[in-house]
């Protein structure tokens, strides 16, 4: 099974989380599209979506499928998204889209976090992936040294020649040399960096469930 088909089972296996009359936590990337599609066959059975990115929110919309600000709702019972890494307890790397802002108010809005990933994302400890770190650009040459103190290596992403700016209007720093050993302390430590708007550990926000695409099929994992 090709990686997009993997994409697509674990996008599918999804529903089985959705209740008739939710509004769904919607996260953003290449298998929250499957997703996405999927939802859209249910689009009559549920309320609608809150959406974490402007990429989610389009493809929502393009399908019918009504999405709410976030403000305008209260707590979602499910939230369901990719990751670039997860680990065995269900802590994840997150914001290789640049979306980790909006994911992690999402998350933090809904009270179960359903990760869909093909097995290519397992890993024993984060810190494989280039960590996203969304940061006010004002900051940006501070944490790079404060990311070298740690031995670590932080570039800004660029596109286009030029530093990405994301849906909230900042920019994020990509964090190599990392091995994540204490998510939830690495998570708690960064985040209070002055000029860091969120790091894309999510050990605070981390899932309940992961759906693990294999080539046996998906696999569940609880945690
Ligand atoms: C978006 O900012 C990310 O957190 C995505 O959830 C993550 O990058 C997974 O994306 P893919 O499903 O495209 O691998």
């Amino acid at each position: 099974m090709t990686q997009d088909e993997l994409k697509a089972l674990v996008g599918q296996a999804a529903l089985q989380y959705v209740t008739p009359g939710d509004i769904v936590g919607v996260g953003t990337g290449s298998t929250v599209n499957k997703f996405i599609d999927a939802l859209a066959g249910m689009k009559e059975q549920i309320a609608g979506a809150v959406s974490s990115s402007e990429a989610s929110t389009a493809r929502l919309k393009a399908l019918g499928i009504p999405v709410f600000e976030a403000n305008a709702v209260g707590e979602l019972s499910v939230y369901i998204d990719g990751a670039d890494e997860i680990d065995g307890q269900g802590h994840m790397v997150k914001g290789g889209g640049a979306a980790l802002t909006r994911e992690k108010i999402v998350a933090a809005q809904s009270r179960r976090f359903v990760c869909i990933a093909d097995d290519s994302k397992l890993v024993k400890v984060l810190g494989r992936f280039p960590l996203p770190v969304e940061v006010i650009p004002m900051a940006t040459a501070r944490l790079v040294r404060q990311f070298a103190q740690m031995g670590a290596t932080a570039q800004v992403r660029m596109k286009d020649g030029a530093p990405l700016v994301t849906d909230n209007g900042q920019h994020i720093l990509d964090v190599t040399g990392l091995q994540i050993t204490d998510p939830l302390a690495f998570e708690s430590q960064v985040n209070q960096w002055p000029g860091v708007v969120t790091v894309g550990v999510f050990a605070h926000q981390k899932a309940s469930v992961c759906l693990l695409g294999t080539p046996d099929g998906v696999k569940t994992l609880t945690f």
